[in-house]
């Protein structure tokens, strides 16, 4: 018998994800949830050593006076989220183009009057890594409180050597300093700066001939990214800079397809991305060139929602057509400003007729093949990081269902413990002093 860390138990419904599918799942392996009903999850030295009925787990290990036990009586245990799809540092919001965009102005009017990504970019240059890293830090809180664990993290305001380093710096800060995992993508590529106005082709040189050597040579990115649109970087330039990144060793994503039907998918399937991210706009044979080639479809409607589009990515025909596909929420202070994946999740059920079971699979072991991190995260399996949490629900179904509030008990994080929002002993608290002044 081995003593143990912390101990799950009694879940009502245990998702632990496990599947004989080794990669990235697609049709019907993207319902497959492994559900354990009365289940247990042992923890040690943050990972998890076993997983299983209650019963047969409480014969294998020993709980002795240290460990913490949880009971999840009548609760829902997932795997974290893993969102493989935010832009997490910036300097300001941008409420007032939201304002705008309702009253009928587009994400692309509000751009050219330098409104947008720009207007980030220029908040953004002013600040020191230390303020950019304690506006963040609330933000990271606010997406572990609904389930997030591990997300994917984005440059793409700075736009200049210096600037997009101080980014990738502060996100390498930002992993230091907080329990969520963040995977780090260098986006020099997310728009062209002012002062390259009209000489673009000089801005694609800087970022093919310093940028990403730099950023490889320091290691402070995984992936390199690029925002392939029309009126911003076209198939030729992403095409050069993705493949100077690819020789330097990044591996790639591309925003593509969002605003229009540009062929940023088929460039990922030429390239060997490992995923094409949006694809509000992808056409059947981006879809089939995406599957051929093993490009995972990262989803993110809580853009299209958040602009206001009536486009969303076409979900049920890239699963019915067998391309895996994963969710992310896009975190961004632009076009979908929200930390919440049961949000994400519910969007895509609604929205885009995806299965409360598929939304699991692709926010859970779907978006950490989107992140390359499958091997540690994304499912509740022996040997994994012991990443998961603990639900207010005793359906998984309801996570989506309710939507736009938030069902999270409890968020256990590389076998810490974290309580949300208001620790019961709180709540009963704070109604006892309201009764008492009362
Ligand atoms: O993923 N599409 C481009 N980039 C972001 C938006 C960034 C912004 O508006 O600040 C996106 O939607
Ligand atoms: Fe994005």
């Amino acid at each position: 018998m081995k003593p143990i860390d912390l101990l799950i138990r009694n879940a009502r419904q245990l998702l632990t994800l496990r599947s004989d599918q080794k990669g990235p799942r697609a049709k019907e392996c993207l319902e497959e949830l492994g559900i354990i009903e009365d289940g247990a999850v042992v923890i040690s030295d943050g990972k998890i050593v076993g997983v299983g009925r209650t019963q047969d787990v409480l014969k294998e290990f020993q709980v002795d006076s240290k460990t913490n036990v949880i009971d999840a009586k009548d609760k829902a245990v997932l795997p974290g989220f893993v969102d493989c799809h935010t832009h997490p540092v910036f300097a300001a919001t941008r409420e007032e183009e939201f304002d705008m965009r309702v009253r009928g102005k587009s994400y692309q009017e509000i751009a050219a009057a330098g409104g947008g990504i720009k207007s980030s970019v220029k908040a953004l240059r002013s600040k020191s890594k230390r303020e950019l890293t304690d506006f963040a830090l609330p933000y990271l809180d606010r997406l572990l409180s609904y389930g997030t664990t591990t997300i994917e993290a984005k440059s793409g305001y700075g736009l200049s050597l210096e600037d997009e380093i101080k980014m990738l710096e502060v996100i390498q800060e930002l992993n230091r300093l907080h329990p969520i995992d963040l995977v780090p993508t260098l986006l020099g590529a997310h728009e062209v700066p002012p002062e390259y106005k009209d000489r673009k082709s000089e801005y694609v040189d800087l970022i093919i001939n310093e940028m990403i050597p730099e950023v490889a040579k320091r290691k402070l990115a995984v992936f390199c990214d690029i925002f392939c649109e029309k009126g911003v970087f076209d198939i030729d330039e992403s095409r050069r800079i993705l493949s100077a990144a690819k020789d330097h060793g990044f591996k790639l994503k591309l925003h593509a397809d969002q605003l229009s039907a540009l062929g940023g998918s088929k460039l990922a399937a030429e390239l060997g991305a490992t995923s094409a991210d949006h694809l509000e706009f992808v056409d059947d044979q981006g879809i089939r060139m995406m599957k051929d080639a093993g490009v995972i479809g990262v989803l993110l409607p809580g853009a299209s929602f958040g602009l206001g589009m009536k486009e969303y990515p076409p979900a049920r025909k890239m699963i019915d057509q067998g391309l895996p596909v994963a969710l992310a929420t896009d975190f961004n202070p632009g076009s979908s400003f929200t930390e919440s994946m049961p949000m994400i999740m519910s969007l895509s059920c609604l929205m885009m007729k995806m299965t409360p079971a598929e939304t699991v699979v692709a926010a859970t072991i779907n978006s950490a093949h989107a992140v390359d991190k499958a091997n540690e995260v994304g499912s509740i399996e022996k040997g994994k990081k012991a990443d998961l949490v603990i639900w207010n629900v005793r359906n998984y179904k309801e996570i989506p269902y309710h939507y736009g509030v938030n069902m999270v008990d409890q968020v256990i994080k590389g076998g810490e413990v974290f309580t949300f929002p208001i620790p019961s002993g709180e709540r009963d608290e704070g109604r006892r002093s309201r009764q008492r002044r009362g």
